[in-house]
């Protein structure tokens, strides 16, 4: 992974693909907010230009760029995929080309409206496996973000709660995610290779039965025990 341009920062510059949504939005204003470089992504340009610097007027302090999904993800060093399930594909089509030798973080839970509350994977197993092998062995992909709710996110005056589960099959690339929920105030854990990541995206839809079961406003998890051993 590259550095931050002018090496005055060890901060990768970071690129979410699908940056108008709720959930890509939320992460990016928290990564601005830390003082990332952060970029938004959209199919449509214009769309993300106009997202990031709403968001900026909004937010004081907060600085965002926008552009289309491909271009801000070869302008960056780590890619971060925010786009619903049906549009993995076509969306790591676009960009599979800016990511090549990238860190690519998939936050992709594989819902299949209108049964949200029912887990449904994939035939590879998990949405994190269809992306690995749609990009290829040059990108290492990370799973990571499935459990934290995209309304806590976007409210910045409202520190983050939960823990997140980061799953790939490179030691390292884990460890630069759990950095980057580390910076936004959630707590992160390795947990093991990408084939993993079938739990934290399968516990969504358990997420989301207890959210209207028991009227929960945007449940997440949080790992018990975690104190070193020794
Ligand atoms: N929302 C949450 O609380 C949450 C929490 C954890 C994980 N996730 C996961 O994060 C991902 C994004 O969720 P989200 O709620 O942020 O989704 P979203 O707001 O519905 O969509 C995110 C962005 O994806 C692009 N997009 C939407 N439909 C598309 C299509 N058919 N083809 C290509 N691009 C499309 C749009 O950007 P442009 O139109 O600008 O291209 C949109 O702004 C999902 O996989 C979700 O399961 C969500």
């Amino acid at each position: 992974m590259n550095s931050s341009a002018g090496g005055a920062s060890d901060k990768p510059r970071l690129a979410v693909v699908g940056g108008t949504g709720n959930l890509g939005l939320g992460l990016a204003l928290r990564w601005a907010q830390a003082g990332y470089a952060v970029s938004l992504g959209s199919r449509d340009a214009q769309r993300a230009v106009a997202a990031a610097a709403a968001e900026c007027a909004a937010q004081p302090g907060v600085s965002l760029a926008g552009g289309g999904n491909a271009a801000v993800a070869a302008a960056a060093d780590l890619v971060i995929v925010a786009v619903p399930f049906a549009a993995q594909s076509a969306t790591l089509e676009d960009i599979r080309t800016a990511v090549q030798g990238k860190i690519v973080v998939d936050t992709t839970v594989p819902l299949v409206p209108p049964k949200v509350m029912r887990v449904q994977l994939p035939p590879e197993g998990s949405a994190a496996r269809r992306a690995q092998n749609l990009l290829g062995p040059q990108v290492r992909v990370v799973s990571a973000f499935q459990n934290i709710a995209a309304a806590h996110l976007r409210d910045l005056s409202h520190a983050l709660e939960g823990d997140v589960l980061v799953t790939g099959d490179d030691a390292e690339a884990r460890e630069a995610v759990v950095r980057l929920a580390q910076a936004i105030g959630l707590t992160a854990w390795q947990a093991g290779a990408l084939d993993n990541a079938v739990v934290a995206e399968a516990l969504t839809s358990v997420l989301i039965f207890m959210n209207k079961r028991y009227g929960f406003d945007g449940a997440g998890i949080r790992i018990c025990g975690a104190h070193q051993a020794g």
